[in-house]
């Protein structure tokens, strides 16, 4: 294989063979193509695209780079991936949700991202939360408890560890071709029968527009239909934070409420959907409209409440022992009118600027602090009425966050509540 061939051929647009792109990823895991020659065709895939055949060639061979679950065969077994929001904390209920209701879901999830919050950091503010389960772990918990949420382990799509890492310092990560092979080949490496996407578009997600998000959310759906694995995309408004909390430790108290049986409309609303999505899938319901109704019947009943603490214990964390907060603080409004514009992604970044999440690599987080948005798009406020809380370590870090979320959230003259939180599903 001649590397500077395979670069000079997408370079000038042409398509790569399946058979070139397995070489080359296989050789790239194995230490064989050094990062500057791989940057430059990972850039060169940014810039020219890829078809479908090649994406789908692309998701195949990084998914072979490493290990693949296996299941016995009287097990469903499902999944939600999310593209990524603030304040998305729907994988804490929908994988004991789902188990509920009789989908096995060994949840392969990640860390914050940009200004994003990530599953794995929220979970650790229960103290002694384990996310670093080994292959055999996850197999024994989701078979015995029928949930694990846990990260991804050196043995499944190695490939996309290292590519990953390196387009993020090469200013590779926005192309859909490569995101769609990243979240792919580490999902089919869990092994699924369904799978449900929750692709966010909106001022805190990747993808700003819907057409954006249409275009990834059909890449997605196409190289999980060609692996025969059924999989659908809900495209997801995240314009505003989902739920009212947006940080670790708040988010895990948020998620608790639901599955409890009550907290935000628009999480429940949307967990219910994603849920509904791979229970049809799994021809566990009939409808979505049978899926949900049987999804409800798990809240209310406490099962899903029992099924998540079950999870929690076998991977060492504690559910009762306290969960701090650091010193709170009111931000409140400064005029009266319309909420009309929430810039979503400056929350997000608000949480990482109080220690919620990583500015570096290695970065420690502090579960403790978070901010509640009291106010969504289109409400009503008066001078003085409370827009949000933070929770900050310090008076400083409290006062700058109160004047980044009073930046974010723009009030006026006119009021609209935004699109509706579920926008297109794509099958
Ligand atoms: N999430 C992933 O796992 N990979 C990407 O490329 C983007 C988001």
């Amino acid at each position: 294989m001649n590397v500077v061939q395979l670069i000079t051929k997408k370079r000038d647009g042409g398509p790569l063979a399946g058979t070139e792109i397995r070489r080359l990823i296989a050789a790239y895991t194995l230490g064989e193509v050094p990062e500057y020659q791989m940057s430059a065709w990972a850039m060169a895939v940014f810039l020219r695209g890829m078809n479908d055949e090649e994406t789908a060639a692309l998701t195949e061979a990084m998914l072979e780079s490493g290990t693949r679950l296996r299941w016995p065969a009287e097990l469903v077994v499902g999944d939600k991936h999310s593209t990524g929001g603030i304040g998305d904390k729907t994988s804490l209920i929908l994988a004991p949700l789902l188990a509920c209701c009789g989908v096995a879901v060994p949840m392969i999830s990640g860390r914050g991202l940009g200004a994003t919050g990530g599953t794995l950091d929220k979970l650790e503010a229960l103290p002694g939360f384990r996310t670093d389960l080994s292959l055999a772990e996850i197999r024994r918990q989701t078979e015995q408890i029928g949930c694990t949420i846990t990260g991804a382990t050196i043995d499944l799509a190695p490939a996309d560890r290292k590519l990953y890492a390196l387009r993020d310092v090469t200013a590779t990560v926005a192309s859909i071709p490569l995101i769609t092979a990243s979240i792919m080949s580490k999902k089919l490496a869990e092994g699924l029968k369904a799978l449900v996407l929750d692709v966010k578009c909106g001022s805190g997600a990747f993808m700003r527009s819907a057409a954006e998000a249409r275009l990834l959310a059909e890449s997605l759906v196409a190289v999980g239909r060609r692996m025969s694995v059924r999989t659908t995309a809900l495209i997801s408004d995240m314009n505003q934070p989902l739920g009212r909390m947006v940080g670790n430790g708040v988010e895990v108290d948020e998620a608790l409420e639901v599955l409890r049986n009550g907290g935000p409309a628009d999480l429940v609303e949307l967990t219910l959907e994603l849920g509904a999505e791979v229970l049809v899938s799994a021809e566990l319901a009939p409808t979505r409209k049978d899926a949900v109704a049987l999804e409800r019947k798990h809240l209310a009943s406490g099962a899903v409440y029992e099924k998540f603490a079950a999870m929690i214990r076998a991977q060492g964390g504690d559910l009762d022992a306290p969960r701090p907060r650091a010193s709170e603080m009111i931000v409140v409004a400064d005029q009266r009118g319309y909420i009309m514009r929430i810039d979503a992604e400056a929350l997000g970044w608000t949480i990482i600027e109080l220690g919620g999440g990583r500015r570096q690599l290695g970065d420690p987080i502090d579960h403790a602090v978070g901010l509640e948005l009291m106010a969504r798009l289109g409400d009503e406020v008066r001078a003085g009425d409370p827009l949000a809380r933070v929770w900050g370590r310090t008076h400083t870090d409290r006062e700058a966050a109160a004047a980044a979320i009073r930046e974010a959230v723009q009030i006026g003259e006119i009021g609209s509540t935004g699109p509706p939180l579920v926008l297109e599903r794509i099958a």
